[in-house]
């Protein structure tokens, strides 16, 4: 079975699992803030505990022998353990690896993002079962669009009415997918 690396290191960040006790820190990071959430999936945390349970998920995750399920890292700077961020990633078993990143705020518009993205797509793309490394962002999270070029991702299209951004409505929204093949 592919696994992941359960740590890795990029030039200014280190990645490694999620433990529940990381809630605390995550939520004053950026969980809390629903300008981080604006285009996600989720919603941004009102309390720590519903955060911490996701994040025990997350940890769960790693354990399972069952490859398809989101594997995620938390994001700190170097030499230290404070989460900043977070990344993920799907083996969806087909030979396509589907990744997600959410940063702190404050850590916006460093090339974080793109640094740790482009470090999982090689890795993905070095890896002889998987061919496609993908991710998809909202029509109008333009920065996130940008991010999926800098990590050697193509603009393929757009698809329709793909994901809901409770923070946005409950209306299904448009997604540009981007992808890296090889
Ligand atoms: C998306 C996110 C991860 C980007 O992280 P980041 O570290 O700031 O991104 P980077 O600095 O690597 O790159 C941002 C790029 O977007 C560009 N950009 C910023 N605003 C833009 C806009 N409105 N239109 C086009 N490009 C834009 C920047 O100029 C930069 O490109 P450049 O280096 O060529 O100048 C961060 O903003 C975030 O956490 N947002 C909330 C969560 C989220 O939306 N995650 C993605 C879900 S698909």
């Amino acid at each position: 079975m592919l696994r992941p690396p359960a740590t890795f290191a990029t030039a200014r960040l280190g990645a490694r699992l999620p433990t529940a006790d990381d809630a605390p820190a995550v939520f004053a990071s950026y969980a809390n803030d629903p300008e981080v959430t604006r285009y996600l999936a989720w919603r941004a945390y009102e309390r720590v505990e519903p955060l911490a349970a996701c994040l025990r998920e997350a940890a769960a995750n790693w354990e399972q022998r069952d490859a398809h399920l989101p594997r995620t890292w938390l994001l700190c700077l170097k030499g230290t353990a404070t989460p900043i961020g977070s990344i993920g990633v799907t083996l969806e078993g087909n030979g396509h690896a589907m990744f997600g990143y959410v940063l702190a705020k404050k850590f916006w518009g460093r090339g974080m993002a793109a640094e740790v993205l482009t470090y999982l797509v090689d890795w993905a793309l070095a890896q002889p079962s998987l061919y496609r490394a993908y991710a998809y962002c909202d029509v109008e999270n333009l920065t996130s669009a940008r991010v999926m070029e800098k990590a050697g991702m193509l603009r393929e299209g757009i698809l329709r009415r793909w994901h809901v951004a409770p923070t946005l409505g409950p209306e299904p929204r448009d997604c540009i997918v981007c992808a890296k093949v090889r």
